[in-house]
């Protein structure tokens, strides 16, 4: 049977996701934003906000959908995975309570402190601004200031990293959130691990690194992600084996304590002097990452769906061994004053044989347009981290005016620098 396959959400992580989904399905998509990669992959497609609940339930019943894949952290906290499974079309993304693992970084760390999840950083969560002020002026050390809701990946402050306490506390004061988690700041080298989950199985795939910063040298406000990479192995060069064991360790004991828990589980990690330790997790594929991981991986994509559907047990997944780089396209002044609404020019002969995928950007009948979020990435794959990383910069000429890039990202240089900050933390 074929199965018609709904694809909530219109970024790049998205527009990876169809990649891997197309030729395997009838695939359809919606997002707010229109999507030329998807566009072109899907047998219909429909502009819907990710957290309008019941129009997504109507265009999934309309197209008769067998199955649905949700991208988005916004679309879940809405409740579309359960509204769409009650409607009975089984979504691989968890329902809205699974979710709390990253839509509430208060229940995250109090989820992982009772159920003896490893890797916990020391947290305190507060219900108002001030006393999380008073936190920060009485705290002998330096902290991690987390909004507990979702900010899209923008919302951290790191103290003694990013910002000063004074600059944490206006901060804090002037965005004025209600629910605040200070946590102990880690120190490290920061990976990612994804998991797919289904009925307590767990089946990973490779770690990736991703470059949260806004400017080359890891400078800058926090983004979405600027750029990532992958090896052709499952760890990176500046892990262990070990390390992505340990990681693989957590990501199984929080299944084992959320058994409900289906879709993509996402941990991210700071590789610490004492190991793995736990940044977030995320309840979905991240944005980079899903554009390293989906295009390496040989199993179908649409078996790991179907065996969550039915209750088998996931197939085991296979990689090619190959390096991945990533990189992001952004619009000049993202993530703080993006400019949103210019029309850019893809150039997508000059791509090569780099992969393209479309990020947050609106195709109109006269082209393509940015919107405040990430443009397009394209992805070198190769034997090595270097080679990718080669493919991967030659495909950025396609980028026109109007658009930013971190060139570093994958470079020679840069895994240097993050193999010796490991051996310098190890000693
Ligand atoms: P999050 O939204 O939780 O992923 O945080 C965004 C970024 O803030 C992370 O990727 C880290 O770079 C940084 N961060 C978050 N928590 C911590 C922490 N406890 N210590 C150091 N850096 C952190
Ligand atoms: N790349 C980080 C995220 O998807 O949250």
């Amino acid at each position: 049977m074929t199965e018609t396959v709904l694809l909530v959400g219109g970024g790049g992580r998205e527009h990876a996701i169809a990649r891997a989904l197309a030729e395997d399905c009838e695939l359809y998509a919606c997002a707010s934003n229109r999507n030329p990669g998807i566009a072109r992959l899907a047998a219909g497609t429909e502009v819907v906000d990710e957290t309008a609940v019941e129009e997504i339930v109507a265009y999934a019943e309309s197209i008769d959908a067998t199955l649905a894949v949700v991208g988005p952290e916004s679309a879940l906290e809405a409740g579309v995975a359960d509204a769409l499974d009650d409607a009975g079309v089984y979504t691989f993304g968890p329902r809205k309570e699974e979710a709390r693992i990253e839509t509430d970084k208060a229940f995250q760390r109090r989820f992982m402190r009772d159920n003896d999840i490893p890797g916990c950083p020391a947290f305190e969560t507060f219900d108002d601004v001030e006393a999380a002020c008073d936190y920060i002026d009485s705290h002998n050390g330096d902290l991690a200031v987390k909004p507990a809701g979702l900010t899209g990946g923008k919302g951290v402050k790191v103290i003694g990293d990013q910002v000063t306490e004074a600059e944490a506390k206006a901060y804090l004061r002037e965005e004025a959130y209600d629910r605040v988690v200070l946590e102990e700041r880690l120190v490290g080298e920061e990976f990612t691990v994804q998991a797919f989950v289904a009925d307590g199985d767990v089946r990973v795939t490779p770690a990736v690194q991703d470059h949260k910063r806004a400017y080359e040298g890891d400078e800058g406000p926090n983004t979405g992600g600027m750029g990532s990479y992958s090896d052709a192995s499952l760890h990176l060069p500046f892990m262990t084996e070990g390390d992505y064991a340990a990681a693989v360790e957590i990501i199984q004991a929080v299944v084992d304590a959320l058994p409900e828990y289906k879709g993509v589980l996402y941990g991210q990690f700071m590789l610490t002097a004492d190991g793995p330790r736990v940044v977030e997790f995320n309840a979905r594929f991240g944005d980079p990452e899903a554009m390293n991981t989906l295009p390496v991986l040989r199993t179908p994509f649409i078996d790991v769906l179907t065996a969550a559907r039915e209750g088998d047990s996931l197939p085991e997944l296979h990689f090619d061994e190959q390096a991945t780089v990533c990189k992001y396209a952004v619009p000049e002044g993202y993530p703080t004053d993006p400019a949103a609404g210019a029309r850019i020019k893809v150039d997508e002969e000059s791509v090569g044989t780099a992969l393209l995928f479309y990020a947050s950007v609106d195709e109109r009948e006269d082209g393509i347009y940015t919107t405040t979020s990430r443009s397009f990435a394209v992805v070198g794959v190769g034997d090595t981290i270097e080679q990718a990383e080669g493919v991967a910069d030659g495909a950025l000429a396609a980028a026109g005016d109007g658009l930013r890039i971190r060139h570093d990202i994958g470079t020679h240089d840069l895994l240097q620098a993050r193999i010796d900050h490991v051996n310098r933390l190890r000693g």
